[in-house]
């Protein structure tokens, strides 16, 4: 799916000062060009993962702040007629530049539309939008998301001594290509696994809208169909994971089946810290608000920049230039880099009861 030069050159020209600019003014945007740059942002949800108001709407701002530039950033609380509205806002009060982290595509795609017809630059922002016609994409290398999940699974599985388990998985929501790209990364992994009888295919549910109380009755009826006996539980994000632990919890089973997840939130991490969960991905969203943010006010000045990659769209078949940032496993030994990293702090991770884990972890 992508071509082109790889992650590694995406991180490089970001830490050496950012994109490459060629060429200001091309032309063919004069409409921005003319404008005073103001950069419009639309969130998705504040409930299928803590990031979006923790993470990237911080470290957005950050970003924007930093750069002295105008914005206006609003969440759409999982409400795609509400999307639409705040787009359309966006657009009359005369935003140069819109990012957009999609619903779903189809959504996504006329709100992108609507806004390239008014001469309003475009970026999504994490979930590529199918058929769509956003400018940029900037997100993170999705299908390693998914194979650090599936490896870390298998790690955590062999750490157990697990024996021919049954791995059942909570598939991220099914209108969102991330989710896609996630299950394509952990079934390289896992596949072969249950391929050679290693392992044993369990249930395989996706999440709508990566509902937290949506997966916890998925996964108590994953687990009442296999009559308990699930040795593993591929949960594409932290909510997902949090939700299959406090089952597993109602059933005494916490501690003793691994769950993955993604997104190295709060939650997440006591869990892992707590022993309930194995392993989290850690995506640095700070360099990927800075990413968008850098593309955005270069779009919203008329200028075009050179990523250095591309993502093929699978439905509208164009190569749309991106950025895509490298994931990191985030296991009990390692989570201090992510408080080193400045993404949570120790306090947060080591409230109340973890606080005597937290040592333990190597957190001091
Ligand atoms: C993001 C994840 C997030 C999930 C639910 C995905 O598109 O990449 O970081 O956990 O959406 O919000």
């Amino acid at each position: 799916m992508r071509k082109g030069i790889l992650t590694i050159a995406a991180v490089g020209l970001l830490a050496t000062g950012g994109l490459t600019a060629c060429g200001d003014d091309s032309g063919d945007d004069k409409a921005s060009s003319a404008k005073t740059p103001k950069i419009g942002v639309i969130l998705p949800d504040s409930k299928s993962s803590a990031r979006w108001e923790g993470a990237d709407r911080r470290f957005l701002e950050e970003a924007f702040e930093a750069a002295g530039v105008q914005y206006d950033i609003q969440n759409a609380q999982n409400d795609k007629t509400a999307f639409q509205t705040i787009a359309d806002q966006m657009i009359t009060s005369g935003v140069t530049a819109l990012m957009i982290t999609n619903l779903d595509s189809g959504t996504g795609k006329a709100v992108l539309d609507k806004a390239k017809s008014q001469g309003v630059a475009t970026i999504d922002y994490d979930r590529l939008t199918l058929g769509g016609s956003a400018q940029y994409y900037v997100s993170f290398d999705n299908e390693t998301v998914g194979k650090l999940q599936g490896e870390g699974l298998a790690k955590c599985l062999t750490e157990k001594g697990a024996k021919n388990p049954v791995v059942a998985y909570l598939n991220g929501s099914p209108t969102d290509n991330n989710a896609t790209l996630f299950k394509a990364g952990y079934d390289s992994v896992l596949k072969p696994k249950f391929d050679s009888k290693e392992y044993t295919k369990g249930p395989d549910d996706a999440v709508p809208g990566w509902d937290g109380p949506t997966a916890a009755t998925i996964f108590e009826q994953q687990l009442t169909a296999t009559k308990g006996k699930i040795d593993g539980v591929l949960a594409a994000n932290d909510t997902l994971g949090n939700a299959a632990i406090s089952i597993l919890k109602k059933n005494k089973l916490n501690g003793k089946v691994p769950v993955t997840g993604q997104d190295a939130s709060v939650e997440g991490l006591q869990n892992i810290i707590a022993g309930d969960q194995c392993m989290t991905v850690y995506k640095a969203v700070r360099e990927e608000a800075k990413a968008a943010s850098d593309l955005a006010i270069a779009l919203a000045k008329g200028e075009k920049k050179e990523t250095g990659q591309t993502v093929k769209d699978p439905e509208g078949g164009r190569d749309v230039p991106s950025v895509l940032l490298t994931p990191k496993a985030i296991y009990k030994d390692n989570i201090k880099d992510v408080i080193a990293d400045g993404y949570v702090t120790k306090e947060q991770i080591c409230a109340d009861a973890y606080a005597k884990l937290c040592a333990g972890a190597g957190i001091s």
